[in-house]
């Protein structure tokens, strides 16, 4: 796996900065993203992960949200310096539990977090690039992988904010069970915008088998 991909400079870069300036953690994207994890982490209520890991978390909308309903103990992967500077500046990770590089070569030891999830990046990584970030995802869970992405029941590259070769959406949860055979579904779900605030988001929570 190479060190770096043109899609990880593109978020290292001028766009990832001023997607930081143009996002914030506001109360209304706050009690949206508490609703949805609280749905996601149904199953679990009485065996609540002890740690997660975010993979991708940018200023850590879902970690602040998590926060509201978790003690466990944070971890996280974000590739933007800036982004990385507001997470430790703002104590939503510790900086000895923040690593800078990417889902497809991730600086934490197998099974760091009892949940390991992805939100909005999945659909950010190169279809060629995808199988080696997941396997780095499912190496880092311990017990649960979950991801939160966008939807196609085909692979296509949709063109983002102007650029091609950015956003690619497909069925992920059937990429997860497809090439991870010992995953299993706890729960999935959709987020519809108009009854939820957020962006039409397809979420699934797996079990790895022990
Ligand atoms: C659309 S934002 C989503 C942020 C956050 N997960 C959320 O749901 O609000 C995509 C994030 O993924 C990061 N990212 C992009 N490619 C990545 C990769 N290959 N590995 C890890 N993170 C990546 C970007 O820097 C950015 O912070």
């Amino acid at each position: 796996m190479t060190a770096t991909t043109p899609q990880v400079e593109f978020w290292r870069g001028d766009f990832g900065n001023a997607y930081i300036d143009r996002n914030d953690a506001s109360h209304a994207q706050l009690a949206s993203r508490i609703t949805m994890w609280s749905e996601i982490l149904k199953p679990l209520v009485g065996k609540m992960p002890g740690s997660i890991l975010e993979v991708g978390c940018n200023l850590g909308i879902n970690l602040r949200a998590l926060r509201a309903i978790s003690a466990a103990e944070f971890y996280a992967v974000e590739p933007n310096d800036k982004a990385r500077s507001v997470l430790v500046g703002d104590s939503v990770v510790k900086e000895a539990n923040l690593r800078g590089g990417m889902a497809q070569a991730i600086d934490f030891p197998s099974g760091v977090a009892d949940l390991a999830f992805t939100s909005g990046v999945l659909i950010h990584i190169h279809p060629d690039h995808l199988l080696p970030a997941c396997k780095e995802i499912h190496r880092c869970a311990r017990r649960y992988v979950a991801c939160v992405e966008y939807f196609s029941d085909k692979p296509e590259m949709i063109p983002y904010r102007g650029h091609d070769d950015r956003l690619f959406k497909r069925d992920f949860g059937s990429f997860w069970m497809d090439n991870f055979p010992d995953l299993t579904v706890l729960a999935t779900g959709f987020a519809w915008k108009r009854t939820t605030g957020l962006d039409n988001l397809t979420w699934w929570l797996f079990e790895k088998a022990r």
